[in-house]
């Protein structure tokens, strides 16, 4: 008997709910400075295929002699080693281009463990290091984004908590990334954990991470300090009021997607979250980025999966795919990005990549 194919999203109920709340949240992107590309980008297993496993030769070569030198590119090793270099060949040297404003985007997913912070921080780490401006917020209680920037983030730290329900001003909590040049960080600390409940007697209560980047960005124009290019806010793993204030705070949504089965389970809802926000609190907010996380290049159903999601965002989803890469899980164990930890592999080519083509839609 024949087996039945997989039965992945198209034609579900939840596909059809998405292209239905699509255009609203999305917006034109014409109007949001979201640069339009073709729409069917081919899949990264059949090109450009991020390594599922890191391939470490290619970047550290033996003595002397050069391993892409030895490598036979009939075999998908020396392909993907080549295709590696390649990749690698473009972005070098590349400058990228400063926005003409701060562009604030907010890393949103109500679920857990999809990369929301190793996107945050990754992407935050290769801007910066191209010479970016950038501020990394952390609303998470769990403060991983502090951790994975090395940032203190202990009890007795000021943090976000005190912006947000103290009124005390970002400037005063933010603290430098000691490992990337022109990246700072607003931790998040342990108390963060009750705000949600504490916001909900004060005034104004999903407006005040707004105001507080608003003071801060005169603030710092007022010392004479650089504008800052790009702010990325790390949202905790639900709908709650703290990713309510990143909503109104932002005027872009960046969502990381796993390459997953239930890939798309749970979007229609934030989608429509965001619906509500553009409609009663934040009109100019767009999702702007869509960048598929964890992609196993060995299995069908992760190029499946990302055939499926492009074919629903077209205009959003970045060309790069974030590959499952074991270096990118151990560097905030060293509390470090990827970036830092091994700039050589493949995870953080990937999120050079990603970087780059996010800064080339503002
Ligand atoms: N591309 C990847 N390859 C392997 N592990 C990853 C990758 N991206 C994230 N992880 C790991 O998956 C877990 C969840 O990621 P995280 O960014 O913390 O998700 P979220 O912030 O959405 O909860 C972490 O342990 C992280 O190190
Ligand atoms: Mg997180």
């Amino acid at each position: 008997m024949k087996k039945p194919e997989p039965r992945l999203l198209t034609g579900s109920s939840l596909a059809m709910g998405l292209r239905e709340i699509q255009t609203g949240v999305f917006g034109d992107p014409a109007n949001t400075g979201v640069v339009s590309r073709e729409t069917s980008v081919p899949l990264p297993a059949a090109t450009e295929a991020p390594a599922a496993t890191e391939a470490p030769a290619a970047k550290k070569p033996g003595k002397g002699k050069n391993v892409l030198e030895t490598m036979d590119d009939s075999s998908p090793l020396g392909r993907e080693l080549a295709s590696e270099a390649k990749r690698r060949e473009k972005l070098s040297g590349k400058e990228l281009p400063k926005p003409s404003s701060t562009r604030i985007m907010t890393i949103s997913n109500q679920k857990g463990g999809v990369g929301k912070t190793t996107t945050t921080v990754n992407i935050a780490a290769a801007l910066a290091t191209a010479g970016l401006q950038v501020l990394v917020i952390d609303i998470d209680p769990q403060g991983n984004a502090s951790t994975a920037l090395n940032i203190d983030h202990h009890a007795d730290v000021d943090s976000i908590y005190d912006v947000l329900i103290d009124d005390v001003p970002l400037g005063d909590v933010v603290a430098r990334c000691p490992d990337v040049p022109n990246l700072i960080c607003a931790p998040a600390t342990i108390h963060l954990a009750g705000a949600e409940i504490e916001l909900v007697s004060l005034v104004a209560r999903e407006q005040r991470l707004r105001r507080a980047i608003d003071v801060y960005a005169r603030e710092r124009e007022s010392k004479g300090e650089p504008r800052l290019d790009f702010v990325f806010i790390d949202c905790p793993p639900s709908l709650g009021l703290l990713t309510v204030n990143a909503f109104v705070a932002a005027q872009e949504v960046l969502i990381p997607i796993q390459c997953e089965y239930y890939a798309l389970e749970g979007l229609s809802q934030l989608l429509k979250n965001i619906e509500m926000i553009q409609k009663h609190l934040n009109a100019d907010l767009v999702v702007s980025t869509i960048l598929l996380t964890m992609y196993d290049g060995r299995t069908n159903l992760a190029a499946q999966v990302a055939a499926e999601v492009r074919e629903h965002f077209p205009q959003q989803v970045l060309k790069a795919v974030v590959p499952r890469s074991v270096r990118i899980s151990e560097a905030p164990s060293y509390q470090q990005t990827v970036m830092t930890y091994d700039p050589s592999s493949s995870g953080a080519l990937s999120y050079q990549e990603a970087a780059a083509e996010i800064a080339s839609r503002s």
